[in-house]
């Protein structure tokens, strides 16, 4: 599925100082392809998570659209909007986002549960993605007997269990070491390989490298850098 946003722009109200109102996003295009790894850089409060949250439904820009194979997101309704997010684009938020009272296992499970999905092939590509990540023993284990790393590693299976056409991940790598890193972006970039439209949001250089397009956020505002 490809994405599109047309002149998107987001201003957020701030009590303090002389002008209340800012922009998070000035007005920007992109179109983030299938088969591809977006690569979205920037330091921190440059406007990756809101520009993010504007592409996967859930942050009405202020102008400009977004389309997902041509229909536009914010001119559905609720409802339609999240049946159509839950089914086809997956978001892997910054920060902790597990239920403290649910095992690691359950946690995985669920996005699923939420959009009501109970098919039989989750279990056994739960089990791979838990593999894959290198967390299969903790399946039983809660949120916090667990570490920062592994956490993102369970929100990474979580985000991965339906097969998403559109994968974002906000700063996924954030608490993870070296070699943890490189396999989450090994990962990332697969998934997208296999058709998928992923976006990667992240301040790490370690990103770069694996960026089949880079994209560079500055203030609110979307570069391409030169290739080096
Ligand atoms: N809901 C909000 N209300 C007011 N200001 C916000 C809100 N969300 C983000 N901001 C501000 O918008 C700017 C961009 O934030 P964000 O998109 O989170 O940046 P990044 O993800 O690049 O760190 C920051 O200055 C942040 O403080
Ligand atoms: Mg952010």
């Amino acid at each position: 599925m490809d994405l599109k946003a047309q002149n998107i722009s987001k201003r957020f109200y701030r009590k303090a100082g002389e002008s209340n109102y800012f922009y998070a996003v000035r007005e920007t295009d992109l179109e983030l392809p299938s088969g591809a790894l977006s690569v979205l850089m920037g330091r921190s409060g440059s406007g990756k998570t809101t520009l993010l949250s504007m592409l996967s439904g859930l942050l009405s820009p202020d102008t400009g659209t977004v389309t997902a194979d041509g229909r536009d997101l914010y001119s559905m309704d609720d409802r339609k909007l999240s049946a159509f997010r839950a089914a086809r684009i997956s978001v892997m938020p910054q920060g902790r986002a597990v239920l403290d009272t649910l095992s690691a296992w359950e946690n995985v499970f669920l996005n699923a549960r939420i959009a009501g999905v109970r098919d039989e092939s989750l279990v056994p590509r739960a089990l791979e993605l838990m593999e894959r990540f290198g967390i299969p023993d903790l399946k039983e284990a809660l949120p916090k007997e667990l570490s920062g790393g592994e956490l993102r590693r369970v929100m990474l299976c979580r985000s991965l269990l339906l097969s998403p056409e559109v994968l974002m991940c906000d700063e996924p790598t954030g608490d993870l070491d070296d070699q943890n890193t490189a396999l989450v972006l090994d990962s990332l970039r697969d998934y997208a390989h296999q058709g998928h439209t992923v976006l990667l949001v992240t301040h790490e250089a370690d990103a770069v490298s694996y960026a089949d397009r880079l994209l560079q956020m500055d203030a609110g505002r979307i570069s391409t850098p030169d290739p080096v």
